[in-house]
């Protein structure tokens, strides 16, 4: 994996590495049994270099936790490995990748898979389940489901945790937490 993300450091493959400030590749071990595939980078994980390290990323990693599964022992990795964002003042928005983003950075994600070989994939969100599956899936009425590919790879399906994050009443956010956890321990219950 070290070449793999020697290489990515330098990709070109489309244009969002101009704006962001470096790659942010996947990272856990090798043989991971689960790869977790999330959108893109955030700001913070832009900065540091490292998949899910931000709001999302901390909502994931108390979610894994609950769900009794060790992150550590996972591969972590997004669709899309730069950040694309609109600038606003100082700030910087998240922008959803489009569908030539998303299928030039294909290339890193089949890489990954096919160096992990995991028995499960756990597609963190619509853009991820649109890279893993080939389309664009509707992710809130297919989450939970398992998803076998044509190569035999097993894709779960489930909501990204920054959809926890926007949902602004307590209780819905609550509700909807709840359903994430549910998915983890689906997910759980289907490592091999
Ligand atoms: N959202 C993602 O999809 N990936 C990250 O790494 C962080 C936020």
């Amino acid at each position: 994996m070290g070449d793999l993300r020697k290489a990515a450091k330098g990709c070109r493959r489309c244009p969002l590495w101009r704006d962001a400030t470096q790659t942010v590749f996947g990272e856990g071990p090798e043989g991971a049994s689960v790869v977790f595939v999330g959108e893109q980078p955030g700001d913070q994980e832009d900065i540091a270099g490292k998949p899910f390290v931000g709001p999302a990323g901390k909502v994931f990693d108390a979610v894994l936790d609950e769900a009794a599964i060790d992150r550590q022992k996972t591969y972590v990795t997004n669709a899309v490995k730069h950040f694309k964002f609109e600038p606003r003042g100082k700030r910087r928005i998240h922008s959803k990748p489009n569908a030539g983003e998303i299928q030039a950075c294909r290339w890193w994600l089949d890489k990954e898979l096919a160096l992990t070989k995991p028995s499960l994939v756990v597609a963190l969100g619509a853009t991820a389940a649109q890279s893993l599956l080939g389309k664009a899936v509707p992710i809130t009425k297919m989450r939970g489901q398992l998803i076998e590919r044509e190569d035999g790879l097993r894709i779960f399906l489930t909501i990204h945790p920054s959809f926890i994050l926007r949902i602004r009443d307590a209780e819905d956010k609550e509700a909807e937490r709840g359903r994430f956890l549910d998915d983890m321990r689906a997910v759980k219950g289907l490592m091999r």
